[in-house]
């Protein structure tokens, strides 16, 4: 049976799904013709669901998923380019967490609007592991440190761990991680759309968030197993990313800091 079926009876032929289809899977050669599926979609279709979002009437669904299973949106409450340029710009890695934890449902809130974000064929591959308590945060850092120590030019990290400091994740109560099976097509890129979402989204909520590059390193390192069994993955799961994430502590930036202009080749007719 076909992935994607069309209620002809409420088919208006407005050629809407033909159009945004990315495996062009619903074809039809007039105008006046009602759209059809073509015999392998249920293999090629990559679950977009592009189809069911278009379509006027609602007369399709993929895999029994319609019209009532879709959000609707909220076509007012666009930002405009320039608040979201404001927020590109404004936007940074925050290194000074309030000694305060975030509450489990922001982060839902957060999680639940990062899954729109784009994927290569929509594969979806990245799942999460939540580490919402200051002394957890702790315990993963020194997994960390195990790597760092191993590593030339970290001994300014290692000297201020030595000192009580947390170089790691910065005092962050909550860190975040990305994580994928370690085939999964694209994965790096889609863990690393997704953490980056999740960053522009805390940042939008007044939350303080950064990259946790160190962590992602010491995940995909020698210490990957110890590292894997703390956060709960096996042996086929791999850290793609982690975000840091927390109340913004003593720091109020007054400014935007300086970036150079962008590089560009521009090719044109
Ligand atoms: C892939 C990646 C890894 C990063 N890892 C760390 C990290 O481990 N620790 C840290 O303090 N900042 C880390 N950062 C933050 C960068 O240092 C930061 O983005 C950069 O200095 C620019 O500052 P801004 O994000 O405030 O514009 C990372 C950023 C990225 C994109």
């Amino acid at each position: 049976m076909s992935a994607i079926s069309i209620e002809r009876y409420l088919c208006v032929r407005c050629g809407q799904c033909t159009n945004v289809c990315p495996g062009h899977l619903i074809q039809r050669r007039s105008a006046s013709e009602y759209p059809k599926i073509v015999e392998d979609a249920a293999d090629i279709c990559i679950r977009c669901h592009h189809c069911v979002a278009v379509c006027p009437v609602g007369a399709l669904t993929v895999d029994g998923i319609g019209r009532n299973d879709c959000l609707e949106p909220d076509k007012f409450a666009i930002p405009r380019f320039e608040h979201i340029a404001n927020l590109a710009r404004m936007r940074r890695s925050i290194r000074n967490y309030a000694d305060k934890p975030v509450d489990d449902r922001i982060i839902d809130q957060l999680l639940d609007v990062v899954r729109w974000a784009p994927s290569a064929k929509n594969g979806l591959p990245v799942k999460w592991v939540i580490v919402n308590n200051a002394g957890k945060v702790r315990e993963l850092a020194g997994f960390v440190m195990n790597w760092v120590k191993k590593q030339a030019g970290l001994e300014r990290i290692l000297a201020a761990w030595n000192k009580g400091e947390d170089p790691i994740f910065r005092g962050a109560p909550c860190v975040i991680a990305a994580y994928t099976d370690k085939t999964a097509y694209w994965a790096p890129v889609d863990a690393a759309i997704a953490v980056e979402t999740l960053d522009i989204c805390a940042a939008a909520m007044r939350l303080g968030s950064c990259w946790a590059g160190f962590f992602v390193h010491a995940a995909q390192s020698a210490e990957q197993t110890a590292i894997n069994k703390w956060l709960g993955l096996n042996d086929s799961e791999t850290v793609q990313g982690g975000l840091m994430l927390g109340h913004i502590g003593d720091v109020a930036y007054q400014r935007i800091p300086c970036r150079p202009e962008p590089v560009k080749k521009w090719i044109r007719g």
